[in-house]
């Protein structure tokens, strides 16, 4: 955008983590920026629930402007979905008027999130600054209180969305694993442990942090008729610890 004397100099563009659901994970900084801005985005479903915005909501100001994204509506969305467009669209315009716009996510903002098509439409636009949050993996591991890895393990971390024999590969090489976007995926992911030598006490962490949080050994997870929902982390190592520990 071509800057004229009358148009105020643009807002910054913060990419914030929010953590994975306790507010008490909540950086300091992530309190600051989130204080500091004029606008704050974040994504949603289509019926504007997010977690996120409950995640920071005892932070929030009555002067701020509350932007939601409506961008949660498929786990199978591409990253050239026009929502992705739409949503850089609506916070260009608050940050040509010259509002700081932070963009609240759940977790860190580069680790799987939105953000990063959000960022890939408006980095060469605008000043950006990032604000890292603690991710989910982090705090499934803090509420089994197992290593995620150690010493000189290799850690694989992969979406259970990704092709099985992908999977099968990437595992079949690794000591331990982190795996993403559980939820109907999970019998999937079951096998691709299993055919790894990794199934042996992986475990199942969902909605961690927040008031429901699960904690269920894989074999428990695999047992329910409704599986797990798509918050849901699962760990395995080698030497399968997590069983003990949960
Ligand atoms: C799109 S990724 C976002 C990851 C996020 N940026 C992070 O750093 O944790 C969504 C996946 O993260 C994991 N996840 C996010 N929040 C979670 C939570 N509170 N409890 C368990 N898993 C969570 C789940 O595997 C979920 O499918």
């Amino acid at each position: 955008m071509a800057v004229t004397p009358d148009a105020p100099a643009p807002g910054a563009l913060h990419g914030v983590g929010v953590g994975p659901g306790d507010p008490e994970l909540l950086t300091l900084r992530a309190v600051r920026v989130i204080d500091d801005a004029a606008v704050i985005a974040y994504p949603a479903t289509s019926q504007g629930e997010s977690m996120a915005l409950g995640i920071v909501e005892a932070f929030l100001r009555d002067e701020q402007t509350q932007v939601p994204l409506p961008l949660m509506f498929s786990p199978a969305q591409t990253p050239d979905d026009p929502a992705y467009d739409r949503a850089a669209e609506v916070i260009a315009g608050h940050l040509d008027a010259g509002r700081d716009v932070a963009v609240i996510c759940q977790g860190d903002p580069l680790f799987h999130g939105s953000f990063i098509y959000l960022l890939e439409r408006l980095g060469g636009r605008y000043a950006v600054e990032i604000t890292p949050g603690v991710s989910s993996v982090m705090a499934c591991a803090a509420a089994v209180a197992r290593p995620i890895a150690h010493g000189m393990e290799t850690l694989a971390v992969v979406p259970a969305t990704a092709p099985e024999e992908r999977l099968a590969r990437v595992l079949a090489e690794t000591d331990a694993a982190v795996v993403m976007k559980v939820g109907r995926h999970l019998g999937k992911v079951a096998r691709v442990l299993a055919a790894a030598g990794l199934a042996d006490g992986a475990v199942c962490v969902t909605r961690v942090g927040h008031p429901d949080q699960v904690v269920r050994p894989l074999t428990e997870a695999l047992a329910r008729p409704d599986g797990v929902p798509y918050f849901t982390v699962v760990l395995a190592r080698r030497d399968g610890t997590a069983e003990a520990a949960a």
